[in-house]
C-alpha cells in the first residue's frame, strides 16, 4: 500500500502478511506511517495504490463499514467512544449494521454476559465522559471483542494503561489469538510489549517497511537500529544536585469533586520547591485528573488554596503568564490544543496577545507568529508538512511534541505535567525527560503526575502516592522502593490482605 498526503509520502509500498491467530507487532518512530497503514486497511483513508487480500480474495476497502463487514476492527490512537452515552450503549451501538429496533434490556443483558468472560470489568451504566483514560481504553477493546472481529488492529492501545493493565489485556488478546479465532496487529512504542507478546514484528521508517522478523530471532539492539536508522538515540539525562530553594507552588487543603459530584480530591496539601520535581504516583482514577484540572482552571475547587511564589494564585491567563506557570495535560489533542487550527495558531495559544505578537495592541502580527512556529518546529523536531498544516494531520507523537514545544519553551517557573511521554517513541521520550530535568536544573518547580513508576523513579526528587483522592505516602528519591510505592498505589483492601 502507498498513501501520500500532499507532498508527504506517509506510506510507501508496504506489504504485510498476517496469518490466522498471529500476534503481529508494528514498530516505528513517531511519524513513520503506522497509523496511516492501519487507517488504510480500515478504509478510513483511501490508499493511492495497494489492496487487501483476505482468504485469497482481493478487496479494495472503501470505508470502515466495508472493513467491519470483513471482520476487521481498529482501536484508534485516540478515543472514538461516544462521550455522553453509557459504556453499554457504546458496546451495542458499535454494531454494524445496527438493527432497526434495539431491545435494550436484552442488549444490556448480552453485554453483561459477554463481560463476564473478560478478565476486567467496566461499569456498564457509567457515562463514558466520567471514565478515566485507562477505563475508556479497556472499553474500546471490549467493544471490538464484543463485535467479534477476525482481525483486530490496536494503535498504541497501552499508552494510557498501567503496565499491569497492559499485560492483562495483551495477555488476554494473545490467548484469544492462540486459538486461531483472532489475528492481532499491535502498534506500540514499547519494545517490552513486543518482546513479551508478539510472534512477528514489522518495522516502518519514513513510510517504508525496513525490517521484518520473528520476535524470537531478534534482539532489542537490532530493533532499535531498524527503527531509528543511524540516528543517535539520546542517552539518559543528567540530574544536577540543586540548591534547596523556597517553595514555589503550594496547594493547601484542596478539595474538589468529580463529574459525578463525588469527592475526587480530599484535602490535598503539597509543596514544590524551585529546582525540584515532585512526582505524584497513582493508578488513574484516584483524583489526579481532577487535581490537574483544578490547577489548569478547568474545574472549580470546593475548598482550599493554591499559591505560587507565596501569593494566592487564581489561575487566570494573565497570572499564568506573570508567574510562568505551564501545563502539559493528558490527551493533548483534546485538552491542550485546538485540532482544527494550524500548528502556527496552536503554538501561539499562550502568547498570541503578547507585545511581540501584536501591533497597536490589537492586530496580530501573523509574520511573528509564523516565525515563532518555524523556530519551535525546528527546535523540538516536530515532523509536519508545513507550519500551516492543521494540527490533527500530525502523527500522534508529533501532536504531543507540539504541545510540549509550546509549554516548555517559555520561561518556565512552575510546570504541571501529566503523563508527558505517553505516545512518544523512546527517542522522543528520553528527549522530553531530559527537557524536564533541564527545566528542573534551571530552577523550575515541577509537579509531575505519572502512571509510569519508572519515569517517576528516574526523574522525581520526591514521590507522593495519591489514592482515592488523598496523599497516602511520601518518599524521598533516595530510598524510594518500587514495591513499597506500588503497595500504596494498590487499593487499601489488597494492602490490608497482604499485611
Ligand atoms: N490526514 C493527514 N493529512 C496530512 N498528513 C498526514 C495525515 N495523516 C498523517 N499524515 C502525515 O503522515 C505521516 C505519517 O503519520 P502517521 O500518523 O501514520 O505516523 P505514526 O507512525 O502513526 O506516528 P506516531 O507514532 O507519532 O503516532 C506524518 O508525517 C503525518 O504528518
Ligand atoms: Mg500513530
Amino acid at each position: 500500500m502507498s498513501k501520500s498526503f500532499g507532498a508527504v509520502r506517509a506510506l510507501d509500498g508496504v506489504s504485510l502478511r498476517i496469518a490466522p491467530g498471529a500476534f503481529h507487532a508494528i514498530l516505528g518512530e513517531n511519524g513513520a506511517g503506522k497509523s496511516t497503514l492501519v487507517k488504510c486497511i480500515m478504509g478510513h483513508h483511501r490508499p493511492d495504490s495497494g489492496h487487501l487480500v483476505i482468504d485469497g480474495m482481493r478487496h479494495d476497502i472503501r470505508n470502515p463499514r466495508q472493513a467491519h463487514r470483513l471482520g476487521l476492527g481498529l482501536v484508534y490512537q485516540h478515543f472514538t467512544l461516544v462521550p455522553n452515552m453509557t459504556a453499554a450503549e457504546n458496546l451495542v451501538l458499535g454494531q454494524d449494521p445496527l438493527p432497526a429496533v434495539i431491545d435494550w434490556d436484552e442488549a444490556r443483558e448480552r453485554a453483561e454476559a459477554f463481560q463476564r468472560g473478560m478478565p476486567f470489568r467496566i461499569e456498564l451504566d457509567a457515562i463514558v465522559t466520567g471514565l478515566a483514560a485507562g477505563e475508556k481504553q479497556k472499553l474500546e477493546i471490549l467493544k471490538q471483542l464484543y463485535l467479534d472481529r477476525r482481525v483486530l488492529m490496536l494503535d498504541e492501545p497501552t499508552s494510557v494503561l498501567t503496565p499491569a493493565e497492559a499485560d492483562q489485556i495483551l495477555g488476554m488478546l494473545r490467548d484469544i489469538a492462540a486459538d486461531g479465532r483472532l489475528s492481532v496487529i499491535l502498534i506500540t512504542h514499547k519494545l517490552r510489549e513486543v518482546l513479551a507478546f508478539a510472534g512477528n514484528v514489522s518495522i516502518l521508517r519514513g513510510g517504508r517497511l525496513v525490517g521484518e522478523a520473528k520476535v524470537a530471532e531478534i534482539d532489542e539492539g537490532e530493533l532499535t537500529r531498524l527503527m531509528f536508522g543511524q540516528k543517535a538515540v539520546p542517552s539518559a539525562a543528567m540530574r544536577r544536585a540543586s540548591k534547596v530553594q523556597p517553595v514555589r507552588l503550594e496547594i493547601r487543603n484542596l478539595t474538589a469533586r468529580n463529574d459525578k459530584e463525588l469527592i475526587a480530591c480530599d484535602r490535598i496539601s503539597l509543596a514544590v520547591r524551585g529546582g525540584e520535581i515532585l512526582g505524584i504516583a497513582g493508578v488513574a482514577g484516584n483524583g489526579q485528573r481532577e487535581l490537574v484540572e483544578v490547577l489548569a482552571a478547568q474545574r472549580e475547587p470546593e475548598a482550599g488554596d493554591i499559591r505560587v511564589a507565596g501569593a494566592r494564585y487564581r489561575r487566570s491567563r494573565q497570572e499564568m503568564r506573570r508567574y510562568g506557570v505551564f501545563l502539559l495535560t493528558e490527551e493533548p489533542l483534546h485538552n491542550g490544543c485546538v485540532r482544527a487550527l494550524s500548528i502556527i495558531d496552536n503554538l501561539a495559544i499562550r502568547n498570541f496577545d503578547s507585545r511581540d505578537h501584536t501591533a497597536l495592541g490589537c492586530f496580530l502580527r501573523r509574520k511573528a507568529l509564523r516565525a515563532q512556529a518555524i523556530a519551535l518546529i525546528e527546535r523540538f523536531g516536530i515532523r509536519a508538512p508545513s507550519p500551516d498544516a492543521r494540527l490533527d494531520t500530525l502523527s500522534g507523537g508529533n501532536v504531543q511534541r507540539a504541545v510540549l514545544a509550546r509549554e516548555l519553551s517559555g520561561r518556565v517557573s512552575v510546570l504541571i505535567a501529566q503523563n508527558p511521554c505517553v505516545g512518544l517513541d523512546f527517542a522522543a521520550t528520553s528527549e522530553i525527560r531530559a527537557r524536564l530535568l533541564a527545566a528542573r536544573n534551571g530552577g523550575a518547580a515541577i509537579l509531575l503526575f505519572s502512571e509510569d513508576l519508572d519515569e517517576l523513579i528516574e526523574l522525581a526528587d520526591r514521590i507522593l502516592v495519591m489514592f482515592e483522592g488523598r496523599i497516602v505516602y511520601e518518599t524521598g528519591r533516595d530510598g524510594a522502593d518500587r514495591h513499597e510505592i506500588g503497595r500504596h498505589m494498590a487499593s487499601r483492601q489488597s494492602w490490608r490482605r497482604e499485611s
